[in-house]
């Protein structure tokens, strides 16, 4: 009846068939875990109000991971309660999903970012980015004044082509428009009509305090102030939070 506890014995005595007996357990194992996702269309849930990012903050964005502000700042909010007392609601997958690439990072110089947006005002970013140590004496954050220079906006179609590739759902419509709204969005007395219709709950501004011309500060600002600000809580059923 125990005989194959007498036989196990050739196995632990043989090194090769004991490699091959482990390796194939364990890749039952993987399969088993992995397979299952390749049926799935998303492992991500769907949140209300996630949508991708305006032209304008897709071209902050850029410049955010140009400038390597990533290295010292994460966007994810772990689910601790020491991390949501201190910056709110946990991240959810969905408020990352048009990120490509992603910018959760692990490293926390300065502090998280995933909930920024409608903390300061337009003038505290701008003023900060420019000179940090000007409004939070004690910051080891370097300065970014230069970004006062005009924005190249000429590849913002191409941008959006890219992010579409990667599965971002922007329409042909917007990436049409893609011009334009950059434009609207950064000037607060343009008719944003369009522009409204096509990204819900975007901020028109003059985001850098200077509304003749648009700038690269423009579009960190205007990305800094969405971070976020998409998913209201109160409209998320408690069960797709848990979920997450
Ligand atoms: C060398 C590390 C470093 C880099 C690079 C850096 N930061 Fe910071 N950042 C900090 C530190 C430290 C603080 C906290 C002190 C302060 O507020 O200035 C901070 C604070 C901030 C804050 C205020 C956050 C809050 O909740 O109070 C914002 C916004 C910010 N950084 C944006 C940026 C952006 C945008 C970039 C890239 C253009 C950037 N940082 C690059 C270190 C860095």
């Amino acid at each position: 009846m125990f005989r194959f506890l007498r036989d196990h014995g050739i196995i632990e005595r043989n090194l090769i068939l004991m490699g091959v007996l482990t390796l194939i357990t364990v890749s039952i194992g993987g399969l088993v875990q992995i397979v299952p996702l390749f049926t799935m269309e998303t492992t991500i849930e769907r949140v209300e109000g996630v949508r991708p990012y305006t032209p304008l903050e897709l071209t902050g964005r850029d410049i955010y991971v140009r400038e390597g502000c990533y290295t010292c700042h994460s966007q994810m909010v772990r689910p601790f309660r020491d991390e949501a007392e201190r910056y709110g609601n946990y991240s959810l997958a969905a408020e990352s999903m048009y990120d490509h690439p992603f910018q959760w990072g692990s490293k926390r110089t300065g502090p998280d970012l995933a909930r920024l947006g409608g903390k300061y005002s337009d003038d505290w970013h701008a003023a900060h980015l420019r000179s940090p140590r000007a409004v939070v004496p004690e910051s080891v954050m370097p300065p970014y004044a230069f970004l006062d220079r005009p924005l190249d906006t000429g590849s913002i179609a191409a941008r959006m082509k890219a992010q579409q590739a990667l599965g971002t759902p922007y329409t042909d419509e917007m990436i049409a428009n893609a011009a334009a709204d950059l434009e609207a969005q950064a000037r607060p007395d343009a008719d944003a009509a369009g522009f409204s219709g096509r990204y819900a709950r975007a901020r028109q501004g003059s985001f850098d305090g200077n509304a003749k011309e648009v700038t690269e500060m423009d579009a960190l600002v205007a990305y800094l102030q969405m971070l976020g600000t998409l998913v209201q809580f109160r409209d998320v059923t408690t069960d797709q939070v848990r979920q997450q």
